[in-house]
């Protein structure tokens, strides 16, 4: 059989990277530049603030992936992109660039959606067996997506408001943390102890569906009562409350939805499928559920990378999707 080599590109937020990936399953080179620190001091993402970055960064991405795979673009297979969803302003800059570099080479063009690369991650850790399911969780998804076959995605649950991740980035900003804050709330949240009761919602619901904005609003609340009142509040004891809500809502819904469709794979993917509470809770309920075989997302791949998009790269063009010159971003792309 034939050696793929896929050249992939993510620009769909705050970071531009560029990956090769081999037979979709090996990180031949992964460059990453991240502009977290252009955006921190106004609390969050600026599109054109990103844009611009992206564009200083993404050709010097590509030759430092090529040259650290000791790669030319004649051994390349097709070049792969992130369409969307994201930054619409963000995302033209590696569509662009990807379909730049297909026509000029004359290689395929494969367009893939942002949350099917997160998902495809669980690919370096081992083979998805399939049928799959996955718990997509970062700053703009929280969703249950059923995959039957490879290439076959069923969104079964989603959040009916905020993200898992975005709750943590608005409480975290409460707590005057800088943006992202899902990372070092999930380190005070190891050095607290559960002491405030928050609301878990939808948990009786005997669908997928999550809602995490009383959750924040609750924390929020809390914070601003207090001070009202002169009293002082425990972060990381609150940041350990606030996780116990969100983790257990995450890990109650997955595993009703394990339990009604029996996979043979379970995926935990996405910027939050980073946090430790989240994956040791996950690892418990796997224990109790031997015949799934869990691939939790490398913690270093569980943010946004080209690696990932790589993946699932591989994956759309053994499956046929091409995508022509007349590509655009698509800042709305669903599964
Ligand atoms: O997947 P990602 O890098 O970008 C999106 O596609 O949204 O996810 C970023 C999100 C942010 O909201 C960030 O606060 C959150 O993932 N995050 C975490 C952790 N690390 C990153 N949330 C909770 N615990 C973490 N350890
Ligand atoms: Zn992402």
């Amino acid at each position: 059989t034939e050696t793929r080599y896929m050249m992939a590109f993510e620009s769909s937020a705050d970071e531009t990277s560029v990956a090769i990936v081999k037979n979709g399953v090996e990180i031949i080179s992964l460059e990453t530049a991240t502009q977290i620190k252009s955006h921190q001091r106004f609390g969050g993402i600026v599109p054109e603030v990103a844009s611009r970055h992206h564009i200083e960064q993404v050709t010097i991405l590509a030759d430092a992936a090529l040259s650290d795979a000791q790669l030319s673009y004649e051994d390349l297979t097709a070049i792969g992109v992130t369409q969307g969803p994201g930054l619409v302003g963000a995302l033209l800059i590696g569509v662009t660039a990807a379909k730049t570099i297909a026509w000029a080479h004359n290689l395929p063009l494969v367009p893939v959606l942002h949350m099917a690369g997160h998902i495809s991650a669980a690919n370096f850790v081992a083979p998805i067996q399939y049928p799959a399911l996955a718990l997509m969780v970062s700053g703009g998804h929280t969703e249950l997506v059923l995959m039957p076959k490879e290439y076959e995605y069923i969104i079964i649950g989603d959040t009916r408001d905020d993200a898992a991740g975005e709750s943590y980035d608005k409480v975290g900003r409460t707590m005057g943390l800088q943006y992202p804050a899902g990372k070092t709330l999930d380190e005070m949240a190891h050095r607290g102890i559960p002491s405030y009761n928050l609301p878990r919602a939808l948990m009786n619901d005997d669908a997928y569906d999550f809602s995490f904005s009383g959750l924040k609003s609750a924390v929020i609340n809390l914070m601003h009562n207090a001070d009202q009142r002169g009293e002082i509040i425990n972060h990381d004891n609150l940041a350990t409350s606030f996780q116990a809500a969100v983790v257990e809502v995450l890990v109650t819904k997955t595993a009703r939805a394990l339990d009604n469709y029996p996979v043979k794979s379970f995926i935990v993917a996405g910027g939050v499928a980073a946090n430790r509470g989240l994956r040791d809770a996950l690892t418990e309920m796997l224990a109790k559920r031997p015949q799934i075989n869990f691939l939790p997302v490398p913690i270093k791949l569980a943010g946004d990378n080209a690696a990932m998009i790589g993946a699932a790269v591989d994956i759309a063009y053994r499956h046929g999707k091409r995508g022509d010159w007349a590509l655009n971003a698509n800042p709305a792309l669903e599964f």
